[in-house]
């Protein structure tokens, strides 16, 4: 295992579209290796969650895993998930101005390859998530809340997406500005609970 350098904003590989894991290729050691130090490097920075692009892979892996972080102290804990080729299917509707707030989750969120900042994002709350497991095995879960944004944020890194291109206008601040000035309250906003 060992740590890898993580790719930060405006490097051309977070911009791309990831490619595909040929499912014949999971178990081979050369992604096995990527999965587990994408693990190791996760959790040597305290992220919630990394995607293959942000160590300088360009394929459709993500890990997600929350264990009393620090960067989150708020957040409820997520079990370790490795989602190979994910699928993500929002499971709400919207309404004439968009996102209706009752079926929406509007974070402050961070990012490994966006060091020092957070911002304000609002995602669907519920979404469908289909993917293959570490062994190549289908699984197929909904995730709410907390969930449903953070593997929407890593989806979005496979599709050359960064979470303040998504951001609220206005909303992007630093981290000690955020520690000083973002009230417990306003950080994670669940608006189906
Ligand atoms: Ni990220």
């Amino acid at each position: 295992m060992a740590l890898r350098k993580i790719a930060h904003m405006g490097e051309p590989i977070l911009r791309q579209v990831a490619t595909a894991v040929p499912p014949e290729q999971i178990a081979s050691s050369r992604i096995q290796a990527l999965i587990e130090d994408m693990l190791e490097t996760m959790r040597d920075v305290d992220g919630a969650g990394i995607a293959a692009p942000q160590v300088y892979e360009s394929c459709r892996i993500c890990v997600v895993e929350v264990r009393a972080n620090p960067r989150y102290p708020h957040f409820p804990e997520i079990p370790l998930h490795v989602l190979i080729n994910p699928v993500v299917e929002p499971l709400v509707g919207t309404g004439p101005n968009g996102l209706r707030p009752e079926e929406s989750v509007t974070m402050y969120e961070g990012c490994l390859s966006v060091p020092g900042l957070r911002g304000r994002v609002q995602r669907p709350r519920r979404v469908r998530v289909r993917a293959l497991d570490r062994h190549g095995a289908p699984v197929e879960f909904v995730w709410e809340g907390v969930r449903a944004a953070v593997i929407q944020h890593e989806l979005d890194h496979l599709d050359g997406i960064l979470y303040v291109d998504r951001a609220a206008p206005g909303s992007l601040m630093f981290q000690r500005e955020y520690d000083r000035y973002v009230p417990a309250e306003q950080r994670f906003v669940d608006g189906g609970v």
